[in-house]
Parts: structure tokens; sequence; C-alpha cells
């Protein structure tokens, strides 16, 4: 694609005036959010939303979340509200969830991949509000990585994949959640979850009781399965590295990890286990912080192709709260390669 001339703009009054004139005029801007960067345009301007595709070399069929600054923008966007859906908006949003409904007539095709649902946020980060609300329209944004890259959670690792691609690049500091918000199906009889995130699988049940947790957030797809979420066939999250997922107390990790040394890995651990190691190494948070390694992963995973390792073990997370989400980019950065020890 030809070059563009990339702005990088701050969080000032003046500069988001700048970025909603962008977006106006049907141009692609990069934000800021709570969970990730995202990568935003006009929602119901199909011409700008495929500037979007073009940037992050993203399938069609990968539907968009449209993003909102206000709950009522929600209605012209689906067919009806159901009381379940509108309950989950009213506990959470703002914040890192994601809800799918089925969608109105105004939304475009090429923002929902062709289904007929469309997936909408409402993101608490002050400067993604600002935007939207100086664009005046839903923003589509999907996060602001090159299509199968981690997703960026500061406007430099943004820059580093995007420069020369979009028009503009608003700085609002280091994402807080740091992996993308979760996605719940609101549209089916009993809600599904397709992709954990900041908001967990025991708060989603306390507002809406009988929820699915869709077999694909922990499960490679089986050859011929459909996906609930397209992106969730598609590889995800990954390094250029090679990842491999290892399980196992303290101790164990790194004794394996020591024992491999011949094949020059480097490990992804966890704060204060890189004691026991004697190979090169990243850190992303306490064994018991399920938050802070959500805040780090990316960024760690970024830092893991920054220092040209090829081979990497990364310490297994707990899957439970917050920790469903680490796991689930981990694994699917892993490929779903994992080393069960101990
Ligand atoms: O935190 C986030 O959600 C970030 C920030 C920028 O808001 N956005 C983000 O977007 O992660 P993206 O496009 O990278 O991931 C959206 C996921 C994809 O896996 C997509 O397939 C799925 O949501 N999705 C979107 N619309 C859908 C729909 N109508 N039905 C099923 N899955 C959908
Ligand atoms: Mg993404």
């Amino acid at each position: 694609m030809a070059q563009i001339k990339t702005q990088l703009l701050t969080a000032s009054d003046k500069d988001i005036c700048t970025a909603g004139e962008l977006l106006q005029r049907g141009e692609v801007v990069a934000i800021p959010t709570e969970t990730v960067y995202g990568l935003a345009a006009d929602a119901f301007d199909p011409q700008a939303v495929i500037k979007i595709f073009e940037a992050k070399g993203r399938p069609a069929d990968n539907p968009l979340i449209v993003h909102i600054a206000a709950i009522e923008d929600w209605e012209p966007l689906v067919t009806a509200i159901p009381p379940k859906a509108r309950a989950l908006a009213d506990a959470f949003w703002p914040q890192a969830l994601t809800i799918i409904l089925p969608a109105s007539e105004r939304v475009p095709q090429v923002v929902t991949g062709g289904l007929s649902t469309v997936a909408v946020r409402f993101p608490a980060h002050p400067v993604a509000q600002a935007v939207i609300r100086a664009a005046k329209c839903p923003l589509a944004a999907p996060s602001a990585n090159r299509s199968g890259s981690p997703s960026p959670t500061t406007a430099q690792r943004v820059a580093e994949d995007m420069d020369g691609r979009i028009a503009a690049i608003v700085d609002g500091g280091a994402s807080d959640v740091g992996v993308e918000s979760t996605v719940i199906d609101m549209s089916t009889d009993v809600p599904r979850l397709l992709r954990p995130g900041g908001i967990t699988p025991a708060q989603l049940q306390s507002v809406i009781g009988d929820m699915v947790i869709d077999p694909a957030v922990t499960a490679a797809l089986q050859e011929g399965q459909v996906a609930a979420s397209p992106g969730m066939k598609y590889k995800h999250y990954a390094p250029r590295a090679k990842v491999v997922l290892v399980e196992g107390s303290p101790a164990a990790f790194a004794a394996f990890v020591n024992a491999q040394q011949h094949l020059h890995p480097t490990a992804l651990c966890f704060d204060g286990e890189q004691t026991a190691l004697s190979v090169p190494y990243i850190t992303y948070g306490k064994r018991d912080d399920p938050a802070a390694q959500a805040h780090k992963l990316f960024d760690a995973l970024r830092q893991l192709d920054d220092s040209g390792a090829q081979l990497v073990y990364a310490a297994c997370p707990s899957a439970d709260g917050v920790g469903l989400a680490v796991y689930n980019r981990l694994l699917r950065a892993a490929g779903f390669e994992v080393i069960h020890l101990d």
C-alpha cells in the first residue's frame, strides 16, 4: 500500500479535535483504550472501514468492534436490546466488555464481516471517549497491530506496526488492562463467552446467570469446525519467535528450561522467578497476580522479538479470573503447544 505521513497526536483538546476531523474525513486514526490501542474509523463509512483492513492486513471476514461513548448510541446499531444484554451494559459499561447482538441495517457489511450480528463496546478510557465524541460517530476499531501480531499497548508499539499506513496516532499513555475486552455473544438463546478479557466469567455470571464458555477459548478449533468468532480461527498474538507454554511449579519450570540451554531458549517467566534461570528471560508479572500479567503480556511478547529470541518457553499462568484471558492469549501465541511438567 502507498505510504502516507502518520501524525503523532497528544491527548490535548486541540489534538483530539484534529483526530475527530481526520475521522470525519474518512481517515484511520489509532486511539488509546484501557484494554489495548485500537485502529479507528467512522463505522458508518464503508470506504473508511476498508482502510482499516488494508492497514492491518486483516482478512475481510473478521468483523470489527464498534465503539460508542454513550449507552444510547448502542440503539441505532442493533435491532433490539434484550433485558440481559441491557443488564450487562448497565453493570459494566464503560469498561472492557464487548456485547454482540443482531445488527441493524445501518451497520455496513464490511464492519460485520458479512455476519448478521454486530459487536459493540463502550470503552472507559477518557481519551477514547473524547475522540469518539469529536468524530461525532461510532468508531469501528480492531486492535492496532498488523494482523497476527500481539496487540499494542503503547503509542510507540502502534507506530512500529502502523507508521506510514494510517493518518494519525493519538498517544494516551500505556493501556491499563493490557489484553483485549471480554467478548460475549448475547444474540443466542444462552449467552456465549467468545473471548475472555478484563471482565471475568464470574462477573458476567453474577449479572446474567447461565452462560457457555465457547470451547475455542481454551482449545484449538478442529478441522472443519466453524468458529463462533471469526477471529478465533486465525493465528494470533504471536511474536516471530516460536513459543511453547510450560506448565509446572517454579522449580520444575526452572529445571526444564535450564536443561534446554543447548537450544538457546529465552524464558518468559513470572517476576522474581528469573533468579533460578540460567538462560535469558523476560518477566510478565507475579505468578499470583493475573492483572499484572495481563498488563505486561503483550509488551513482553514484543520485547521477545526485539531481543531476537527464536525459541521461547513461557511459564503457564493460572486460568482463574482475569488469568483466563492471559492463558487464552498465550495459548494462541504458542499455537496451543503446552508441555505439562510435575
Ligand atoms: O479491547 C478490545 O476489544 C480492542 C479495543 C481496541 O477495543 N479491540 C479488539 O478488536 O480487540 P479485534 O478486532 O482485534 O478483536 C475483535 C474480536 C475478533 O476476534 C472478532 O472476530 C470478534 O471480536 N468479533 C467482532 N464482531 C463479531 C461478531 N459480530 N460475532 C463474533 N465475533 C465477533
Ligand atoms: Mg486483534
